[in-house]
C-alpha cells in the first residue's frame, strides 16, 4: 500500500473518532441542560391569580392538554375529562360563585374532571382523584414552561363547589370536578416560596 493511501486511511479513521466524540459529548451536555431547565421549571412554578387581557393562542391550549394527558394514571385508565372555558361571561359566573378561586381575570380555565366511566373498581375507583392531580400539577408545569400562569382552585370533596361548577358548565353525572386552573398571561410576578424543609421526610437505609 502507499504511504499516501495509509495517510489518508489513518486521517479517515481519526476523523470519524473525532465526529463520534463530538456527537456523544454534545448529546451529554444537551441531556445536562435539558435536565437543568426541567427542575428549574419545577422550582419556580408558582401560583399566579392576576392576569393581562392577552388571550391564549389555541397551540398554547393543545399544550396544556397535551401536558394534562400525558400524566400517569392508575393501570393507565386516564379516567379524566378537560373542560377548557374560554366564554368571559361563563369565566366571571364562575369567579362569582367560587370566590376564592381568584378566577376574574382569567382568560381561560379548564376544569379537570374525574370521569366515572373510565374509573378502576371497587376502592380503586378513588384513583381517579391521584390521576387527575397528576394531570393538574403537568398542566400547571406546562403553563409555566410557556411564561403563563396558572393557580389550582379545589373544587372537589366540596359538595357545595361540585354542584354550583356542575351547573355552570353543565357537567353529566358521571363526570366530578376536581378543580378548576385558571391561566393567563401574568399580571403579577411572585417570588416562589421555598418550601424546603428537612422535617418534611425521612430516609430508610
Ligand atoms: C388542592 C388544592 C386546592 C387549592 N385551592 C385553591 C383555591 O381555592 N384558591 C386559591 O387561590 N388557590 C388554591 N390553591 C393554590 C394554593 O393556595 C397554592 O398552591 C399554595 O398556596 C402554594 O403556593 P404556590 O402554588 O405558589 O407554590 C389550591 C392548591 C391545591 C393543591
Amino acid at each position: 500500500m502507499k504511504s499516501s493511501t495509509i495517510i489518508i486511511v489513518v486521517l479517515a479513521v481519526a476523523l470519524l473518532f473525532a465526529v463520534i466524540k463530538i456527537l456523544t459529548t454534545s448529546k451529554q451536555a444537551l441531556a445536562g441542560s435539558n435536565a437543568d431547565a426541567v427542575i428549574s421549571n419545577i422550582m419556580t412554578r408558582t401560583s399566579i391569580r392576576s392576569y393581562t387581557d392577552e388571550p391564549l393562542t389555541d397551540s398554547q391550549i393543545e399544550t396544556l392538554l397535551r401536558a394534562g394527558m400525558a400524566a400517569p394514571s392508575a393501570v393507565n385508565k386516564q379516567p379524566w375529562k378537560f373542560v377548557v372555558v374560554k366564554n368571559k361571561p361563563i369565566l366571571q359566573q364562575i369567579a362569582d360563585s367560587l370566590p376564592n378561586t381568584r378566577l376574574s381575570s382569567a382568560v381561560c380555565a379548564i376544569v379537570v374532571c374525574g370521569d366515572m366511566t373510565k374509573t378502576l373498581d371497587g376502592v380503586a375507583r378513588e384513583f381517579w382523584i391521584h390521576d387527575c392531580s397528576a394531570a393538574t400539577e403537568n398542566i400547571l408545569l406546562a403553563a409555566h414552561a410557556l411564561e403563563l400562569g396558572a393557580v389550582w382552585a379545589g373544587i372537589f370533596p366540596n359538595p357545595d363547589r361540585v354542584d354550583k361548577l356542575r351547573g355552570l358548565i353543565d357537567l353529566s353525572e358521571t363526570q366530578i370536578p376536581l378543580c378548576v386552573i385558571a391561566i393567563g398571561h401574568p399580571a403579577e410576578n411572585p417570588t416562589p416560596k421555598d418550601k424546603w424543609n428537612q422535617e418534611n421526610y425521612r430516609v430508610i437505609e
